[in-house]
């Protein structure tokens, strides 16, 4: 569904090179603007967004259907749904990277601004500096030809106008930051010498690098096993938290959205069914289908994500909402294989119980 553009040419538009500034081109960024918006504000806001694809015979098919919803600025919102039901076309069009045969309308605002109809100048200032996102095929997001090291520090390098001595350093910190051991060693490997879940760090250090006042993530723990999941996830929200970043995360984990999202949005079938407070969504669903959604996670063998204090019993509930089992088993084997040779890894994918 990627459209024109590949997941690799994605990855570099959103989290690569970008000037810092805002959507209409000011360069106000920085702790003021960081600020901007008292908690409970919305730093993004989609209205009434619909698109459908066109097909070369004139025909129609309607994907998006007045999607509204808000992201609270400072907030972690959840965006959940079964596969198909528009979660990423959403996230893509927000960044100005859906397929060009979608024809979207509606109003899509960051921080005040409307992004819908921005030229590419336009996106090109907001990916990465304003918001950055990580895609779900973390690998393919990689350059497999530069070293991961490379990669980061260009970013760093263009986003922070630093040499490459301080890019390095900015590399290594951030690297450490997202939990990845011996980054020094690592900046020097390439994306096949990671697994999974560190390739999908690696993604998560180069959209941290671009210090994005929002970050997007479209499930960006799809394809890991379960526990590297609920450590990757953990691992966002608790950099977004320390970094004061506004966070919109898709996902099919259920029980992370219970123990660390403030506000869960529910997709269906192409448009928003249900919005509100996570404590709200867990204790009293208000639509069907998210009772549905809710009922299929404890059935999965997930506990109830409020009350759950056994995060890995929860983190198991996942799949219940649109996991891709295809993408998930095939890169299990290259976690597994790889958690064998690198203990630290290994370690570091214990989970708290
Ligand atoms: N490039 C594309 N061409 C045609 N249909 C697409 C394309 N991308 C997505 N779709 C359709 O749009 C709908 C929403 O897709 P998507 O946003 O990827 O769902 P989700 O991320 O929630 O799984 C699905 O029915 C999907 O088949
Ligand atoms: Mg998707």
């Amino acid at each position: 569904m990627n459209g024109g553009a590949t997941a690799a040419e994605r990855g570099r538009q959103a989290t690569g090179p970008g000037r810092t500034g805002t959507a209409d081109g000011e360069a106000s960024r920085g702790e003021a603007s960081r600020g901007e918006g008292a908690a409970g504000t919305a730093l993004l806001t989609v209205s009434h967004l619909s698109g459908a694809f066109r097909t070369a015979h004139g025909e129609e098919t309607q994907v998006l259907r007045d999607v509204s919803f808000e992201v609270p600025s400072g907030g972690i919102t959840a965006i959940v749904g079964e596969t198909g039901s528009g979660k990423s076309l959403t996230a893509l069009t927000v960044m100005g990277l859906c397929p060009p045969r979608l024809s979207v309308e509606g109003s899509v605002r960051f921080d005040g601004h409307e992004l819908l109809g921005l030229d590419e100048d336009g996106y090109r200032r907001l990916r990465g500096g304003q918001i950055a996102m990580v895609f779900q095929d973390a690998r393919s997001s990689l350059n497999p030809v530069l070293t991961v090291g490379r990669q980061l520090g260009d970013v760093a390098r263009l986003h922070h106008g630093v040499n490459k001595k301080a890019a390095a350093a900015m590399v290594a910190e951030t690297l450490a930051r997202v939990r990845i051991p011996d980054p020094v060693r690592r900046m020097a490997q390439y994306p096949h010498q990671f697994s999974g879940g560190m390739a999908q760090r690696a993604m998560i250090a180069m959209a941290l690098l671009c210090r994005p006042r929002m970050m997007l993530l479209d499930e960006p723990t799809t394809g890991l096993d379960v526990t590297t999941q609920a450590d990757v996830m953990e691992l966002v929200v608790e950099l977004a938290r320390q970094d004061g970043l506004t966070a919109c995360l898709v996902t099919h984990d259920l029980g992370v959205v219970g123990e660390t999202c403030d506000r869960v949005v529910v997709m269906r079938h192409g448009t928003v069914v249900e919005q509100a407070a996570a404590q709200d969504f867990f204790r009293s669903p208000k639509a069907d289908y998210s009772r549905m959604l809710l009922a299929a996670n404890r059935l999965d063998g997930g506990t109830d994500p409020v009350d759950a204090d056994d995060s890995s019993e929860a983190a198991d509930a996942g799949d219940a909402v649109g996991a891709d089992a295809g993408d998930a088993a095939g890169a299990d084997a290259v976690d597994a294989g790889d958690a064998g040779t690198d203990t630290a890894q290994a370690d570091d994918a214990g989970r708290p119980s």
